[in-house]
């Protein structure tokens, strides 16, 4: 099975050359223009499909508030802005991505959600939020973003820093499948193509071994089959805390 799977990914590889080529000579950069539109529309679909599930996870988010003050959220990769119909009235959030053309579907999300205060938006990568002070915020939120940053533990270093002690790292990210299933099987064939697709995403990532890693000091994480198509089903779901 191993060798067949090895077999189909270079036929995959071979078959998007044309796609390595573009990404080598910097043209793949043209795509990130486009994602926010492509995102927005999946992102609608996902909450609609894992409604329960985001609800569920970010009940907690209150508990993080330190008494008498504001619950403040600070989101990694946040994309359009889907989660902040989940995090609870009155809190402020913090918005980062590295790409910056998110912008147009954020403020639209932001004015939908206008029970939020919204500090900025900060074009950083997860990997270096340097421009934000050590132990400032109750919560990171990451979610669907693990799978596509360049260096996981790098990331979750930084969500640590800012988190104020007793501080939590909220998360929700795909993540490799069963080795003993074809989920497992196509997620290696597929990922050379998926990862343009997914502007970097990769389907194949152990995740929630960086996340036990990381050094928190509690760890509340689930895997979860979701209702989503088969290369994304498996998800591990939860919250870190400092
Ligand atoms: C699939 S989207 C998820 C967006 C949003 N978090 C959500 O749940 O809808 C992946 C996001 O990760 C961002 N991203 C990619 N590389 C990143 C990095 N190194 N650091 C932080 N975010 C990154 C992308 O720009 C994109 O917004």
């Amino acid at each position: 099975m191993a060798f067949l799977m090895e077999c189909c990914t270079l036929i995959v590889n071979v078959l998007c050359m044309p796609l390595h080529l573009i990404h080598a000579v910097g043209m793949y950069e043209i795509y990130k223009r486009f994602f926010p539109m492509c995102l927005n529309r999946c992102s609608i679909m996902y909450n609609k499909k894992m409604y329960d599930k985001k609800k569920e996870l970010f009940r907690s988010l209150s508990g993080f508030n330190k008494p008498g003050g504001q619950l403040t959220i600070l989101e990694i990769g946040c994309g359009t802005g889907a989660n902040f119909e989940f995090y609870p009235p009155g809190c402020k959030v913090i918005c980062t991505d590295p790409n910056p053309h998110f912008q147009k579907y954020l403020k639209k999300n932001m004015g939908d959600n206008d029970q939020l205060s919204y500090e900025r938006f900060l074009v950083a990568s997860g990997e270096d939020m340097g421009s934000v002070e050590s132990e400032s915020v109750d919560v990171v939120v990451c979610t669907l973003v693990l799978c596509s940053v360049n260096n996981i533990p790098q990331t979750l270093r930084e969500a640590r820093r800012m988190l104020r002690p007793g501080g939590a790292f909220f998360f929700q990210e795909h993540v490799v499948a069963d080795p003993s299933t074809w989920t497992y099987f196509f997620q290696h064939v597929l990922q050379p193509l998926w990862y343009y697709f997914g502007d970097g995403c990769e389907v194949t990532r152990e995740t929630w071994k960086h996340l036990e890693a990381a050094g928190f000091s509690e760890l509340k994480l689930r895997h979860i089959e979701t209702p989503l198509m088969f290369l994304i089903k498996p998800h591990i779901v939860g919250y870190a805390v400092k």
